[in-house]
């Protein structure tokens, strides 16, 4: 009889709990209507992968351009970002691009140059000097030239982005003497021409990924690297790297780019769209990169065991008279044109 009545109570626990259930799941009328649903089979999704963290000037611009697409197409496409090479990295990032396993990346403009020798034109040191010939240049003629450039490649080439100057971090004295730089292995992005640079000052050159060169600077494999503040300190370098030299010796900036099927994939009113979101942040970004290497210096600045100094005139001027022999590589192995627009387009600015 105790068996019967626990039998007959746990049927009918079931039976309440099944026809609540079915209650649920049938009768949707009485859900709410969730319109990020609406058109969700027609959304495009657009993968940028990069490599730097979210609070650089990269990082934000990507999460900027993300959210004037979204805004822009009604959020008919959705660009979905991926900083610090959680996806790909510096060595595997172009391939995965023309692959179409991601649609957007954006590296610096001196990892294109083993694609594209002519990029190393914005590798040259010293030519570029303040800020507004660094926005001129990245908005002017060139520009233009060096994205169509990127077609060859199969890829869209959209626009370019600024990260402002570089400058010089280091482990164990202040890299401040042309003679500092002596034997000095440095760690470079894989650019001929900045290897040349730190040939012809006597240090040895060693190329590495963005994301192996933390892990280089603790080995002790590397003892300095160029790079911008925002890059600095955005990865806490400056825990090795303590001695920072305000050089700002050469600029860095990224090559915002697609896949190009993917791109012509796009009708012309999505693509516009595209292109429309990039003019509009294409000051702002600018501006917030010169902010974000700015404020990163303040930081630095404030921490007890980083030393930044400048360079002197004289500093400066002999590092440049040892360089010297690179523009003439430049011209004479890569494009002349290309240096006399560079020049032009300095010269003008001013
Ligand atoms: C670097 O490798 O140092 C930079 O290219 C990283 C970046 O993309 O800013």
């Amino acid at each position: 009889m105790k068996y019967f009545f626990t039998g007959a109570f746990l049927i009918l626990v079931l039976l309440i709990s099944f026809f609540g259930y079915k209650q649920n799941v049938v009768d949707v009328s009485s859900l709410p209507y969730d319109d990020e649903q609406n058109g969700l089979s027609d959304q495009i999704i657009i993968h940028f992968s990069h490599v730097v963290a979210e609070n650089t000037p990269k990082g934000l611009a990507a999460i900027k351009f993300a959210e004037l697409v979204k805004e822009k197409t009604n959020g008919r496409v959705i660009v979905q970002v991926y900083p610090n090479g959680i996806l790909y990295n510096d060595k595997n990032e172009m391939e995965a691009l023309q692959n179409n396993d991601i649609q957007m990346i954006a590296p610096t403009f001196s990892k294109m140059t083993s694609y594209l020798p002519t990029w190393q034109i914005l590798d040259l040191p010293f030519i570029i000097e303040t800020d507004k010939q660094l926005q001129d240049v990245l908005t002017g003629p060139l520009k233009g030239q060096l994205l169509a450039e990127l077609d060859e490649l199969n890829i869209k080439g959209l626009d370019f982005w600024s990260n402002g100057f570089k400058q010089i971090a280091s482990n164990d004295f202040p890299v401040q003497d042309v003679e500092d730089f002596q034997s000095l292995r440095v760690r470079v992005m894989a650019s001929d021409l900045i290897s040349k640079q730190f040939s012809l000052l006597g240090s040895t050159p060693i190329i590495t990924t963005f994301d192996d060169v933390y892990y280089e600077i603790e080995k002790k494999n590397i003892q300095a690297q160029e790079n911008t503040i925002s890059n600095l300190y955005s990865k806490g370098f400056h825990k090795y790297e303590k001695y920072i030299t305000l050089s700002n010796h050469g600029i860095m900036g990224y090559a915002v780019m697609m896949n190009e099927s993917f791109w012509n994939d796009l009708d012309d009113e999505l693509q516009q769209h595209i292109l429309d979101a990039l003019q509009e942040m294409s000051d702002w970004q600018f501006e917030m990169s010169i902010a974000m290497n700015k404020s990163g210096q303040q930081e630095l600045r404030a921490l007890p065991n980083v030393f930044l100094s400048p360079l002197s005139a004289a500093q400066k001027s002999a590092w440049k008279e040892r360089v010297t022999p690179i523009y003439d590589t430049y011209k004479n192995e890569v494009s002349d044109s290309y240096y006399k627009l560079l020049i032009e387009e300095v010269n003008r600015s001013n």
